[in-house]
């Protein structure tokens, strides 16, 4: 599928699309708390997007089979919400959650606290949100796409943790994944031209330690394979001649 630059009025669709989306994490992230199940979060997503006047596109993705994707501790991406899984005091949980509004969508992630964690943990969850930070700062019309992709491994390296490569980031539109494909580690080609109008969800995964991942038997949890920790951290931004619009801020 082709790059998409998104028109005049389609950037306001995906604005707002955004900018509830943003409110749902703020909800969501108010509400985090040791003793509730993974399962809540998504019913609480799942209810207030729903409320919002938007419709989960997670739900049935691929059959994926909840609203909230809730990846705990060693989890990396998709984790499927479950009664049984209750979260605990110094667990760090993964919330990617995405909305379709009149036709457009919105995806987000961020990793959160559950009460009190290791500063090792704190560390981790900083610096993969920082990692986005550094990414975006080449995100701009006229440099190009794997600039953007250096500029996170470049940073995250520094820190020695291994960078998810089986998973990218992604254009996003009329479509949950439009092209292009975005790698969250270093490329040796340029990749194409950033263009204003188009709308990309950047999403770095960081593992503490090796990045290799492996998925579970219930063919949608990816964890890491040496059991250490993971975080994730996307947004939706917008491409313009000058400083990327976040659109997915609260
Ligand atoms: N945010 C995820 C992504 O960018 C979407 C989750 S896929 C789903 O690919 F199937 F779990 F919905
Ligand atoms: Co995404």
């Amino acid at each position: 599928m082709a790059v998409t630059i998104k028109s005049q009025r389609e950037i306001e669709l995906m604005r707002e699309s955004c900018r509830l989306l943003g409110i749902v994490h703020k909800e969501l992230e108010e509400n985090i708390r040791p003793g509730m199940s993974t399962h809540e979060i998504d019913i609480m997503g799942d209810v207030l997007i729903r409320k919002l006047g938007c419709i989960p596109n997670f739900k049935n993705y691929n059959g994926y089979p909840a609203s909230i994707c809730v990846s705990v501790n060693d989890e990396v991406v998709h984790g499927i919400p479950s009664k049984k899984r209750i979260l605990q005091e110094g667990d760090i949980v993964s919330l990617d959650a995405g909305l379709i509004y009149k036709g457009y969508h919105s995806d987000a992630a961020r990793t959160h606290a559950v009460g009190e964690i290791s500063a090792d943990a704190r560390k981790l969850i900083d610096v993969t949100k920082q990692s986005f930070f550094e990414g975006i700062k080449m995100a701009k019309a006229g440099n190009y796409l794997y600039d953007i992709s250096n500029a996170i491994d470049a940073y995250v390296s520094q820190f020695g943790y291994g960078i998810v490569r089986e998973l990218v980031g992604h254009g996003i539109g009329t479509a949950l994944h439009e092209d292009p494909q975005i790698p969250n580690f270093a490329q040796k080609r340029k990749g194409l031209k950033l263009q204003a109008g188009m709308t990309l969800a950047i999403e770095p995964m960081i593992n503490m330690g090796r990045a290799d991942v492996v998925w579970c038997d219930d063919d949608w949890t990816v964890v890491t394979q040496d059991g250490s920790l993971s975080a994730h951290y996307e947004n939706t931004i917008l491409i313009t001649e000058g400083e990327p619009e976040i659109l997915t801020l609260y």
